[in-house]
């Protein structure tokens, strides 16, 4: 499928140029040094590592560093920090320029999970303005001298009485950050319903910095419509893309005015999953990186034909060569499942009741100063 349309330019994050107005969207336990080659080798865009924590980093944590690894062909280092301490996150804020040479920093403002919000990280911290301003002055001071853009990451608000992204956008604009990215969500929606897309149109009317809207990309086709019909300077993809690494490159194609929905036969995909474990392995070992890649595998089939059987097999596959021997039985002509262009994917869930916070966090909307518990080992994000 193919057709033409006007080109849009590319992404500017202060000093960073990215030729097409797309951000893989950082997402624990996925985009790791080998899935983002995977999809950068589709087509260009801003590809960032999972979430990692200031306070992991500034300690030393392992696990933190084992996670801040970064493929030879990865010329553009963007990573995500999650943080509710000024200091810890400017400290961090600091290492990542200095001794990892990134080139963007994201901060995670939109963590949905209780065991997060509860201690007043996450989606619940910008509820907090004056703290809010505290970490993005802090994180924006410490990566300035290396000409490092700063960018944050949020979701609408606690619930639809509990706002904060309009508040947000301010504060993120004043404190010198170069974008603000939106999850057209609140923080009791998790990810059910749809993204309000209406918001993110209302923070472009509200900010001047760039806004980056974010929810229910699907398709290629989605994602210009969203830049259409809000103004967002570009988009950030999540679950559409799992186990599709090559909507990076329908999504290359629409901005650059070509309207292309790739369909691969069974073949294609089980070559891109070879692929993904073969990079996964690269970086992990063949142990950990078949481990990893289970996961994965009913992304990829989702909607085709393999069996039962089968995706057991491979949800347990342990090497390489065990990997080739079951996607050597798959029908290497199958089409593709085109009823699963447009589906959601990934998780969904229910909405919560009521969003798990401190004793008394909505009583004071500033907490200048204040402190939010932040463990090292946080690892959930989004
Ligand atoms: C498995 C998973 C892990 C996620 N981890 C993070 C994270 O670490 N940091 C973050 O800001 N968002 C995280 N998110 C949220 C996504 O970045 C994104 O905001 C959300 O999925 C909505 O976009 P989508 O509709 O394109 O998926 C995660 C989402 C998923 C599905």
């Amino acid at each position: 499928m193919s057709s033409t349309a006007a080109p849009l330019p590319g992404l500017t994050l202060g000093s960073l140029h990215v030729d097409t107005p797309v951000v893989l969207a950082p997402m624990a336990g996925i985009t790791n040094a080998a899935y983002r080659r995977l999809c950068a080798e589709q087509g260009a865009g801003l590809y960032v590592c999972e979430m990692i924590t200031s306070r992991g980093l500034v300690e030393g944590d392992q696990h933190t560093k084992d996670m801040l690894v970064f493929d030879d062909l990865e010329t553009i280092r963007s990573v995500q920090l999650y943080g509710s301490d000024p200091v810890y996150v400017g400290k961090a804020a600091e290492i990542l320029c200095a001794e990892y040479g990134v080139a963007h920093i994201d901060l995670n403002f939109g963590c949905p999970v209780p065991k997060v919000t509860r201690k007043g990280g996450g989606g619940a911290l910008p509820w907090k303005r004056g703290l809010l301003a505290e970490i993005l002055e802090a994180a924006v001071a410490a990566a300035t001298p290396y000409d490092v853009p700063v960018t944050m990451k949020t979701r609408k608000g606690i619930d639809d009485d509990h706002l904060t992204y309009l508040d947000a956008g301010r504060i993120a604009q004043e404190a010198g950050c170069a974008a603000i990215a939106l999850h057209g969500r609140t923080v009791a929606q998790a990810y059910s319903g749809a993204a309000d897309w209406d918001a993110i149109a209302a923070l472009v009317d509200h900010v001047d910095i760039p806004v980056l809207g974010n929810g229910d990309i699907w398709e290629a086709a989605d994602a210009v419509r969203m830049v259409e019909e809000t103004g967002a300077a570009g988009v950030v993809v999540g679950r559409g893309c799992l186990g599709r690494p090559w909507l990076f490159r329908d999504l290359a194609a629409a901005f650059a005015g070509e309207r292309v929905a790739t369909l691969p036969r069974l073949g294609e995909v089980t070559a891109m999953m070879r692929r993904h474990a073969e990079l996964l392995c690269h970086h992990l070992g063949e142990e950990r990186g078949c481990k990893e890649f289970r996961k994965h595998v009913t992304w990829y089939l989702k909607g085709f034909a393999a069996g039962g059987e089968m995706r057991r097999s491979l949800g347990l596959v342990d090497s390489l060569a065990a990997l080739d021997r079951l996607l050597a039985d798959l029908d290497p002509d199958e089409p593709f499942p085109v009823r699963e262009l447009g589906a959601p994917r990934g998780r969904q869930g229910s909405p919560r009741d009521r969003v798990a916070l401190p004793e008394g966090w909505l009583d004071d909307a500033d907490g200048s100063g204040c402190h939010v518990q932040e463990d090292a080992d946080e690892t959930t994000g989004g």
